[in-house]
Formats: structure tokens, C-alpha cells, sequence
């Protein structure tokens, strides 16, 4: 797929189809204008009659029939613009390129005179929302029901304004980059468990790391026994898939400390011993998400060579019932010295993290950020609308708000009082690593917090997020890829202000 910035108008281009980016409520602009002239005013009269508002993620396929070059016209709606942000601009296209692709298009073309706003950032929305909104998961799929066989092969983004496509060419550049990485996390959630085992994500981690010339080391089971990883093997012992400890580093930061990025990467999540019930369990294959987002989001700042250090940590196992599992009752000595009972053995993705945590902290670390489909909890406390978000630090909670704002993928802050640790004490351990219902986010992320030091810490708990049921705006179904965007927003703000 090949994204171009073109001058021109949209009543002389010639494509499979034409997009017009409409507002809600408003007189049409000069762009829309000419197209809607040259169709004989039947655009403002659709609009007047009220057979097409513009709202947002609205689409209105016609069929201009010679009155302008483009086979195709799709009117898509914004919303009005005293509501634009970059989100509606990246759902408008989120609808619209599908939409088309659908109608039979292999190009389209998208006209941004009328948005105003940062050129940069506008070809980055549009670069974004197209590609994300494209993307199918087909790997598995072996007849053309679902349109197989139909592909956008070029977007061409149109301007009238010369001075603006240096700009809009490198926001298209960065969009599309960060649309790659988030199709890869996407790839990799979606991928059946049998076919995405610690192995795997570490080859895929190996992968990654050629391809940008980042520092790769994978541990074995060997070498975290000698790290004494008691929590990680804990969880590993009911598996036949060995375990991987993944340590991806980046490093173009100078003398900066480095930000170390932690993903929950439990490639099937079984529940243990504790099993889960079978509904839905087919989808505990996505409880790697985390480890794939910062795997995501280290190969996008590679890609735009942020100027910092980063390593992405990926603990990654899968959690198995077996005549060898974890128990219930069981203590595990972490690596951190401080041991935890066992009161549930689907309470794993806590234990993981403690080891990947402690291990975090020997990089002496700016911060760390643990992302991870933690807790049902999650869901109940927030729905799929918010991910979850504890941590020790203000500052940088704050930045991760922005950058949640910025890139839609947004976060709420829940509380990690004290008295929220009366729930994890343990009779015979240091901690337990369940804390009944209530609180249930709080409590696990209460846990974390015991491996984390001193250090600035903030962790993300996307278990309700990391996986839709339905469309979304520029998300099919399956796995959302969420995690990705945002700590990479992070990234390129944390670069620009120097800290
Ligand atoms: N991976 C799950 C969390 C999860 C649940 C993610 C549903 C996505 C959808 C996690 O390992 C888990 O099982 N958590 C338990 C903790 C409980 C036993 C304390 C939970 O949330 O039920
Ligand atoms: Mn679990
Ligand atoms: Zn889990």
C-alpha cells in the first residue's frame, strides 16, 4: 500500500474514489464546493433535504457518472467542527477507506484543505485511520467471503495548498509507521495460541530486532532459575511451551536513563488449576497484549528514531493446568527476595510481572510502565472504554493522560490508597497474590507495586480494551492493538521535552 500527498483538486482527480471530509451543520467548503458544482448541486441539496448529515463515522456512497473524474464519490461525515479532533478525523477515515474498499475501490483519494489545524498531524490521522480501519486478519481464512480478494492499493491524500506537503508527507510517514506496528500487535493477539507460544513472540522479538538494529536477549529457563525468577517459573511449571524472558533494548538516548517498558505476555491464559470456565476462553489467547504493545511500541521508536533509551521487557508463558502446575497454597519466592501465596492460580499475570518488575529495576530506569490484561475488573470498573491506570508518579501519570486525549486510546486513573493493601496480606507469605472481588484492579496493581522500588512507575491495565466483540472506529473486531498508540505518543512527547 503506498500513501501519496498530491496537489490538486478533487472535481479534476482522477480515482477509484473520492472522498469529501464534510462538517455538520455547515455552509460546504471551497473544495466540496467545486466537487458539488460540477455535480450539479446535488451534494448540498442531499445535505439540505437531510438525506446525508454529516455526523460522525456517517458515509454516503455515489455515483458521480462522469460529472467529476472519480468512479466513486463518499461523502463522510466529521461532526461539527467545533468538535473536530484528530479521533473523529482518524474514525472518518476509519469508515470511509473500508467502506469503499467494500464498493469495489483499489485507490481513493482524500481532500484536507478544509481541516485547518497542524498539516503534520492531519496526515498522520489520515495515514492512521485509513490503514487501521483496513485491516482484516485473513491468515486463517481461505475463501473470499470476507472480500479476500479486494485490496486498496494506493490513498492519495489531495491539497491545494503547495506550503503544506512537506508536512502533511511527514505526518503520512509517521502514521503509517505507527498504523504498521499497530497491525503487527493486532497480528499477534489475533493469532490462535498454538501459533503465538513464548517461542514465537521471542522469534517475532528477534524479528523486530534485526530489522531495526535493536539489542536482543532471550533468557531460558536455565538462566532464570539463576536469577532465582521463582514467580515466572511458578507460572511456567504447568506448561510444555518453555518460557522465554524477552530484553529488547533501544538505545539512541546518549547519556539518558533508560525507560523500561514492561508487557504482561501470557500467550493462552488457561486460569491453572483455578481454570476458568469455557465461555470465553477461546479468548485468553489475547492475554499476551501487553507484551505485544511495547513490542509495538519499541519498533515504532526505532522506526522514528526517538532520541532515547528504552528496553521492552516480556516475560512470556503460557498458563496450564498439569500434574507439574502451580497449586493453590503454594509460595513462590520472586526474584525480588519477597515471597507471595497462592490463593488463585488465575491471579498469574501479577506473578509474571513481579519477576519482569525486579528486573526492571536493575536497569536503574527513568520509569517504567507496565502494560497488562490484568484484571476482569477492569471491565466491570471502567468497560471498554478507558484503560486502567495506578501508579506512583504525578508527572508522568499526567503525560500518559494527555497522551491516552491525543490518541483515543484513553485512560482513568483508580486509586492506590494504603488501606488497599490490608487485601493482599498474606497468613504465611509476604503478600497473596488474590484479593477477593472488591477492588479488584487496585488490588493487583497493589501487588505490583511491591516490585517496582523506588522508581517512577505507572501501570495500565487493558484487559477490557485489548479485545472488542465489536467494530469500533478504525477497529474491526478481534484484537484492537490498544497500548501500542498510546505509549508510543508518550514516547515521541517524553523525546521532544527532553525528559
Ligand atoms: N488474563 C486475566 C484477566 C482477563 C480477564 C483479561 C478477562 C481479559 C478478559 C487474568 O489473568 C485473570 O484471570 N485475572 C483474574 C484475577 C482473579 C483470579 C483475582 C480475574 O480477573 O478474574
Ligand atoms: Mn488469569
Ligand atoms: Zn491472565
Amino acid at each position: 500500500m503506498k500513501i501519496t500527498v498530491s496537489t490538486g483538486g478533487m472535481e479534476t482527480y482522477r480515482t477509484e474514489g473520492a472522498i469529501l471530509l464534510l462538517f455538520d451543520e455547515e455552509k460546504l467548503g471551497k473544495a466540496a464546493e467545486r466537487v458539488d458544482k460540477a455535480f450539479g448541486g446535488m451534494i448540498s441539496r442531499l445535505m439540505k433535504r437531510g438525506d446525508f448529515k454529516a455526523r460522525p463515522g456517517a458515509v454516503h456512497l455515489l455515483y458521480p457518472a462522469g460529472h467529476i473524474p472519480a468512479e466513486r464519490l463518499l461523502l463522510a461525515g466529521l461532526g461539527k467542527r467545533g468538535d473536530f479532533t484528530l479521533n473523529r478525523l482518524r474514525q472518518a477515515l476509519g469508515k470511509a477507506a473500508p467502506a469503499l474498499r467494500a464498493a469495489g475501490a483499489t485507490d481513493f483519494a482524500v481532500a484536507v484543505d478544509e481541516l485547518g489545524q497542524d498539516s503534520e498531524e492531519i496526515g498522520q490521522a489520515i495515514a492512521e485511520g485509513s490503514l487501521l480501519g483496513l485491516y482484516r486478519f485473513l491468515k486463517y481464512k481461505t475463501t473470499d467471503e470476507n472480500g479476500r480478494s479486494k485490496f486498496i492499493q494506493k490513498i492519495s491524500v489531495l491539497t491545494e495548498r503547495g506550503s503544506t506537503v512537506k508536512d502533511l508527507r511527514k505526518g503520512v510517514k509517521t502514521g503509517e509507521i505507527i498504523a504498521e506496528s499497530t497491525a503487527m500487535v493486532r497480528d499477534m493477539v489475533n493469532s490462535p495460541a498454538a501459533d503465538m507460544t513464548p517461542t514465537i513472540v521471542a522469534a517475532k522479538a528477534r524479528e523486530i530486532a534485526r530489522q531495526f538494529g535493536l539489542k536482543i536477549q532471550v533468557l531460558e529457563r536455565r538462566q532464570m532459575e539463576k536469577l532465582g525468577m521463582g514467580a515466572l517459573l511458578g507460572v511456567a511449571s504447568g506448561s510444555v511451551q518453555p518460557p522465554k524472558f524477552i530484553i529488547v533494548e533501544y538505545r539512541r538516548g546518549g547519556r539518558k536513563s533508560i525507560i523500561a517498558l514492561v508487557g504482561k505476555t501470557i500467550t493462552f491464559d488457561s486460569g491453572g488449576i483455578s481454570i476458568k470456565p469455557p465461555e470465553n476462553m477461546d479468548k485468553m489467547k489475547d492475554d499476551m497484549s501487553g507484551g505485544a504493545a511495547v513490542l509495538g511500541a519499541i519498533r515504532t521508536a526505532a522506526a522514528l528514531k526517538l532520541p532515547l533509551n528504552i528496553v521492552a521487557l516480556l516475560p512470556a508463558t503460557e498458563n496450564m493446568p498439569s500434574g507439574s502446575a502451580l497449586k493453590p497454597g503454594d509460595v513462590l519466592r520472586t526474584m525480588s527476595g519477597q515471597t507471595i501465596e497462592i490463593i488463585n492460580t488465575d491471579a498469574e499475570g501479577r506473578l509474571i510481572l513481579s519477576d519482569a518488575l525486579a528486573y526492571a529495576c536493575r536497569y536503574k530506569p527513568a520509569l517504567i510502565v507496565d502494560i497488562a490484561t490484568l484484571t476482569g475488573a477492569c471491565a466491570i470498573a471502567l468497560g471498554q472504554e478507558a484503560m486502567g491506570m495506578l501508579g506512583t508518579n504525578e508527572t508522568y501519570k499526567q503525560k500518559i493522560r494527555e497522551a491516552g486525549c491525543k490518541t483515543g486510546e484513553r485512560v482513568w486513573e483508580l486509586p492506590l490508597w494504603e488501606e488497599y493493601y490490608e487485601l493482599i496480606k498474606s497468613d504465611i507469605a509476604d503478600m497473596k497474590n488474590a484479593g477477593g472481588r472488591a477492588g479488584g484492579v487496585i488490588t493487583a496493581a497493589a501487588l505490583l507495586s511491591k516490585f517496582v522500588q523506588n522508581y517512577p512507575w505507572v501501570h495500565l491495565d487493558i484487559a477490557a480494551t485489548a479485545w472488542s466483540e465489536k467494530e469500533r472506529p478504525f477497529t474491526p473486531k478481534g484484537a484492537t492493538g490498544v497500548g501500542t498508540r498510546l505509549l508510543t505518543q508518550f514516547l515521541r512527547d517524553f523525546a521532544a521535552n527532553g525528559k
